[in-house]
């Protein structure tokens, strides 16, 4: 079993908390992302599992024994750190090679094990290299090469796609996947980037200031988020307020807007979060079906990129909202006009503001 377990882990520098109270649970053989803004405390999580910093509270256990006092050496622990330098002076054998030789594994066996590693991340024949003769996603996949070349049990990856351009970036996504799935390696995987972490993962876990504030399946985090930073991190999304009534949302203007969801009682305050590709824009005139909310909206901008469009509109209480259209159904929609908004109430989730 070499599941990870983090169990109420907090970790202050200085007197600031960077991590509050974490506990989570990565399964054996599963793909987390980890996602949250810059200073959210990713890479501290990540470097209190592999070991290179203490947390000054809480718990870590890898395979179901506790680790949090055993050093890093003994973790048995692939890392590929945010910057991923490898080390100038060896070649890509020898950076390869370098946890295998400091386990005392030398000769013949490291051969072996560095060229599969190399065969692994597909660069076979780049082994006498230096890393200066390699491209930015080569030294990338050195660096995979490197964290799993000791058959580690967990591998930590943080942002190690961030220095690519997005061609070269897709590729590394599905060499990762695939590494990943062949090898059956629990991996933890810290990325800014929500939609890397949507397609690639089983699991996300969004951190906010040193909290993980929604962690689940991507689909179910993203279809439904918990509050409206969780709302926001992970795609884009309309916010709507108003109080409760019958079990609809009486907006500020008199609309009433209906949820698939339990809402606070009467009377209370509540808001929902729509995402912007679950609504649809109609005619003036068309009303809207059974179970659909509806909103009158006026067009403020338009952004043309090919087969999608993006509209900005503005309701009549003044909220802005989003909507992402495909490109088809006659002419877009121009700046001025105002149409009206439709959207399931399966699709409207209430979320702690
Ligand atoms: N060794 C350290 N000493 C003091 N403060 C630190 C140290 N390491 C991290 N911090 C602080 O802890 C907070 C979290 O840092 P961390 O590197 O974990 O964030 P992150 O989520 O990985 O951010 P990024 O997305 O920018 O990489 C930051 O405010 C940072 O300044
Ligand atoms: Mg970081």
């Amino acid at each position: 079993m070499t599941n990870v377990e983090v169990k109420t882990v907090a970790k202050h520098y200085g007197g600031t908390p960077v991590l509050t109270d974490i506990t989570c649970h990565f399964a054996e053989g599963s793909f987390t992302s980890l996602l949250g803004p810059s200073g959210s405390g990713k890479t501290t999580l990540l470097r209190i599992i592999a070991g290179f910093v203490a947390p000054d509270h809480g718990n870590v256990a890898i395979g179901g024994k506790d680790v949090t006092h055993t050093p890093v050496r003994a973790r048995n622990i692939g890392m590929v750190f945010q910057s991923y330098a490898l080390f100038p002076h060896m070649n890509v054998n020898q950076n390869v090679g370098f946890g295998l030789a400091r386990r005392g594994i030398r000769g013949s066996a490291a051969r072996d094990k560095i060229a599969r590693a190399l065969e692994m991340v597909r660069l076979p024949d780049f082994g006498a290299r230096s890393p200066k003769q390699l491209s930015g996603g080569q030294r990338q996949r050195v660096a995979l090469a490197r964290a799993i070349v000791t058959e580690p049990t967990v591998l930590l990856l943080d942002e190690p796609l961030s220095a690519l351009d997005r061609r070269l970036r897709q590729e590394m996504q599905v060499e990762l996947v695939r590494i990943q799935r062949e090898s059956g390696l629990t991996t933890i995987f810290v990325t800014h980037d929500q939609e890397e972490a949507l397609s690639l993962s089983d699991r996300v876990a969004i951190l906010d200031r040193g909290e993980i504030i929604q962690s689940g399946r991507p689909a179910e985090v993203y279809e439904r988020p918990r509050t409206r930073f969780a709302a926001e991190f992970l795609g884009d999304s309309n916010f709507m307020s108003g109080t409760v009534r019958d079990r609809t949302i009486v907006l500020e203007d008199g609309q009433r807007i209906a949820t698939g969801f339990d809402l606070p009682s009467d009377g209370e305050h509540a808001t929902v979060a729509v995402r912007p590709e679950k609504m649809t824009i109609i005619g003036g005139h068309d009303p809207a079906s059974d179970g659909e909310n509806q909103l009158s909206a006026r067009v403020t901008n338009v952004i043309y990129a090919g087969p999608a469009l993006t509209y900005t509109l503005q309701g009549v209480d003044g909220t802005t909202l989003k909507v992402f259209a495909q490109n088809r159904d006659g002419r877009p929609r121009e700046t001025g006009e105002t149409v009206t908004l439709v959207w399931k109430a399966a699709d409207t989730v209430p979320i702690e503001a």
